[in-house]
């Protein structure tokens, strides 16, 4: 989606702007464009290639103020006339994410004002509307003020002059941004990785926020007009995290990150003696003892956390829980159960369709909410009483791959301390849960291994158009997480059933060509899953079976067996799901596709 940098410092900011821009590439673009304050003139550079393309045409640019934007079309066509900074006349520049639902009303009244259009886009009022009350003599605050009052919709905007080059503006409202605090420069930005080669002090603007920086410091507003302070949080992130270092891709990185993300997200448990509802928030305990049942709210990777969190949930803690897509929950009429605790999950934190089925949730009467959420201070985290940060670091590839893993982690974690609190965990079992935790990146780094030959696995896959993913209880949700990274970045078709379902229908889809993928772990319907495995086989269908140590799983004609060093009980899920991954990306890179950025994605969904 949409990204923003923007910069006041004494030195040229273009190469800061660019720098930015190429940290924000991962959230997925089309267009990316930035204008400059020099000589109080707007100088303006777009393009519809990549930012390194930017760049290059920006050769002869430069200036002290500067705003970018890297663009994910909503309205109008992916185009140079599209890409934004988008201009008033030579006076106003605007950056914008998000969407302004009556832009086409606004846009009316501008034209029948003299205002011309030179995009297809809903931003471009937002500029004129700036330049309408900036020339009727308001500060370029109060002008940005006076228009954001106007606009219904979300955005993140960034906001310059060209006869005020001293100064930017910015505002939010249902789209993040944050400000970067330097030694006597500033920025801003839609996401903090864009700012860590500059300084790691940054701030969080709130709803409604509008800030006014300049050269001398900054000054933050809220909803209503009133000037507020907001804290100074430094980032323990540094720049190198969002480096690419030794591999190849994004992907390959945040696969091989997966131990270490494990153990930092399980850092405060492994060291502790016991489990606490604590590490949810000060008010979990409470709220715990409140709650009859489950509703887990993601889209994605995320529901399929949520997936596997049913199982663990209902078999370990006893409590009934439910999964629903956000994107469906949030238009459904439902009845809500005010003991119900509302669990969302998102990578990103800004999911429009989880943060919208939050706030449904909210207004027809749920009271305990939850978010499972890898960025500090995101929407989704703020506007949940209850939170669990993932420690995943920042992940880059729109795959989402760390981020599961650890997601399931903390959802593991959730199960264990709802099932204390409800007498179904005695000591000696939470003991052997925290052992099986402690082991836990270990065990993910003893899977990694089998990298070389699953990379030699995924040459059967180049050619194919189709395969099957299929698993059983736990292991299904891992299933669809398989399919779902095959398609996304190697564009074959993949689905996936619990195996079970097979012989009602996908069956009729198996022949030669049509690779079938397995998850084999050593567990209670092993056997059953046997005998679907072979159902597939009499059909000629080609398997790849990722079984656990001592399931008898044998390699033969048509049988591709990949042995997993262990079993590991209920933890399971989060062994079987890296060698899927690995597959995944295997085969894009047979296939030579855009492991990273694959097409028509974007890392964080902030629009419907
Ligand atoms: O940031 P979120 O976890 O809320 O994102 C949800 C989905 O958009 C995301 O998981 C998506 O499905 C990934 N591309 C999957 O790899």
């Amino acid at each position: 989606m949409c990204g923003i940098v923007g910069a006041v410092a004494q030195r040229n900011v273009v190469p800061i702007l660019l720098q930015g821009l190429q940290r924000l590439e991962y959230r997925g673009y089309d267009s990316a464009g930035l204008v400059v304050v020099d000589q109080k003139k707007l100088q303006r550079v777009r393009s519809t290639g990549r930012v390194a393309e930017l760049s290059q045409r920006s050769a002869n640019t430069s200036g002290h103020l500067g705003i970018a934007h890297t663009r994910w079309a909503t309205h109008g066509v992916p185009s140079e006339r599209n890409a934004h900074p988008h201009l008033s006349g030579d006076l106003i520049a605007v950056v914008h994410n998000g969407i302004i639902e009556n832009y086409e009303e606004l846009r009316t009244r501008l034209t029948a004002q003299g205002y011309s259009f030179t995009s297809d886009t809903d931003t471009e009022v937002i500029a004129h509307l700036i330049h309408s009350h900036y020339t009727k003599g308001s500060t370029l605050l109060a002008a940005t003020q006076a228009t954001l009052a106007e606009l219904v919709g979300a955005y993140a905007i960034g906001v310059l002059a060209a006869d005020n080059p001293g100064q930017l503006i910015c505002a939010r409202k249902g789209s993040p941004l944050l400000l970067g605090v330097g030694d006597g420069e500033y920025f801003i930005a839609s996401d903090m990785s864009a700012l860590l080669a500059v300084t790691k002090r940054m701030v969080y603007l709130e709803e409604g926020d509008v800030a006014e920086i300049s050269l001398s410091g900054y000054r933050v507003f809220d909803a209503h007009g009133k000037s507020v302070q907001r804290t100074v949080h430094t980032s323990e992130l540094n720049n190198e995290s969002v480096e690419l270092g030794e591999y190849q891709h994004y992907m390959q990185k945040e696969i091989h990150e997966q131990p270490q993300a494990l153990a930092n997200t399980l850092e405060a448990v492994c060291n502790s003696q016991s489990l606490i509802p604590g590490i949810f928030g000060a008010e979990a305990a409470a709220a715990f003892t409140q709650i009859d049942s489950i509703l887990i709210l993601a889209c994605g990777t995320s529901h399929h956390a949520g997936m596997v969190a049913r199982y663990w949930l209902e078999e370990i803690a006893g409590i009934p829980c439910t999964v629903e897509i956000a994107s469906e929950y949030r238009y459904r009429t439902s009845v809500a159960n005010p003991k119900t605790l509302v669990v969302t999950i998102s990578q990103s934190g800004e999911t429009a369709d989880t943060l919208a089925a939050l706030n449904h949730a909210k207004a027809t009467g749920h009271l305990y909410t939850l978010a499972i959420c890898n960025v500090p201070e995101s929407a989704i985290i703020r506007q949940s009483k209850l939170r669990l940060l993932t420690r995943a670091g920042p992940e880059i590839g729109v795959a989402s791959t760390k981020a599961f893993t650890t997601q399931l982690a903390g959802l593991f974690l959730l199960t264990l301390v709802l099932a204390k609190q409800r007498g179904k965990l005695n000591a000696e079992q939470e003991q052997k849960h925290l052992h099986d935790l402690r082991h836990l990146p270990s065990a993910v780094q003893a899977v990694l291994k089998l990298e070389p030959a699953i990379a030699k696995l995924a040459e059967n896959f180049a050619n194919k158009h189709n395969a099957l993913f299929l698993g059983r209880g736990l292991h299904y949700p891992i299933a669809l997480e398989g399919a779902l990274k095959l398609k996304e970045i190697s564009y074959i078709h993949a689905e996936a059933y619990p195996a079970g379902e097979l012989k009602h229908g996908p069956l009729a889809l198996v022949d030669k060509d049509m690779p079938v993928v397995a998850v084999a772990p050593n567990d209670v319907l092993l056997e059953k899953l046997k005998s679907n495995l072979q159902e597939v086989r009499a059909r000629g269908g080609e398997l790849y079976v990722f079984a656990d140590a001592n399931t008898r799983f044998q390699s033969s004609e048509g049988v591709h067996v990949m042995q997993m060093p262990e079993h590991a009980g209920f933890l399971s899920p989060i062994l079987h799901t890296i060698p899927l991954q690995l597959l995944a990306y295997y085969v894009a890179l047979q296939k030579g596709t855009d492991v990273d950025k694959p097409r028509n994605l974007a890392k964080s969904v902030t629009v419907e």
